[in-house]
């Protein structure tokens, strides 16, 4: 059982939970995930260790309730205990030990870039970190990355920040040259849009993808994803992967064959016939 120790509003539909999870926050390395089984009965979710702290035994998970188990979840309030978290899980990220690398966080994505640009800091790599998000209410970890290097703050209606997509201001800084890496996080289209500015000019890019994930374990296949013309399990061989390789429309089609049942969930949810409401 993991109790919640803190409970924070990122944006308008995330949502960060401070866990007590002492093993876990000594052991994750940046990329990891945890899946989290909120109660009996209640679906597996996997999410990304976003912080950690060490010595209060806590870690940080982001949420974006978007259907009915993450809207449960964040429902939860501190002094409350999550019944189950596994892990971690997944690869580490490759990060490199000099240099300079990009991080660019879409959305909800950019708590994914967190713990990214947190190693990369500790590696001593200079990092500049390009997050966005729809306007200012809906940019997250901003402080943060701010400990940790240069950040541009992009919103879609200027609200904060310059105007535009994250991948606009991206364009600019890997054209003036001296990006070594880029760590790309967020809607698949945004990646696909980064992936698609760093492969005329070869710069490696590493990307977090988010199929959809049952076990975690690489027994059900519900994450396989196509990176270089081969099936890889997100859950065991990623999450993260060379975006150049990666098969971005075969990803957006996985995902849109869950939307409807999830739409379903959310529906009957509404409708008053789930254990617990919306909040
Ligand atoms: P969003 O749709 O609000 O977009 C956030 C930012 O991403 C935008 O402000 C913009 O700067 C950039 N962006 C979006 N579409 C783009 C495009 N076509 N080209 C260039 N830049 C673009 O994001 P959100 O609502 O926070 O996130 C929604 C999606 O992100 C969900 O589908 C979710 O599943 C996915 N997601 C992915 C990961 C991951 O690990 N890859 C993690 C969390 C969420
Ligand atoms: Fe089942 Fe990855 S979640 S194989």
């Amino acid at each position: 059982m993991h109790e919640i120790i803190a409970k924070q509003g990122l944006s308008p539909n995330v949502t960060r939970l401070d866990v007590k999870a002492p093993r876990l926050a000594k052991i994750r390395q940046a990329g990891q995930f945890v899946i989290v089984h909120r109660a009996e009965g209640a679906e597996r979710i996997p999410l990304t260790i976003a912080d950690a702290d060490p010595e209060k035994g806590t870690i940080a998970l982001v949420i974006q309730a978007v259907g009915k188990s993450t809207r449960d979840l964040v429902a939860m309030e501190p002094g409350e205990f999550i019944t189950g978290i596994a892990g971690p899980l997944g690869k580490p990220t490759e990060l490199i030990e000099k240099g300079r690398a990009l991080c660019v966080g879409g959305g909800v994505g950019t708590a994914v870039v967190h713990p990214i640009a947190q190693g990369l800091h500790r590696q001593g790599v200079s990092v500049h970190s390009i997050i966005g998000g729809r306007s200012k209410e809906w940019v997250i970890f901003e402080q943060e990355l701010r400990q940790l290097g240069e950040v541009t703050v992009c919103t879609d209606d200027g609200s904060h920040g310059r105007k535009g997509f994250v991948t606009e201001a991206a364009k600019e800084l890997l054209s003036a040259g001296g990006i070594d890496i880029v760590y790309a996080v967020g809607p698949v289209p945004m990646m696909r849009a980064v992936v698609n500015l760093t492969r005329p000019m070869g710069v490696h890019t590493i990307v977090s993808l988010n199929p959809v994930m049952v076990d975690g374990t690489g027994m059900c296949g519900g994450c396989r994803v196509t990176v270089d013309n081969q099936t890889f399990f997100a859950c065991v061989d990623g999450p993260e992967f060379d975006g150049h390789l990666v098969d971005f429309e075969g990803l957006m089609d996985r995902l849109g064959t869950y939307r409807e049942f999830e739409q379903r969930a959310t529906h009957a949810c509404e409708s008053g016939q789930c254990k617990v409401g919306l909040h």
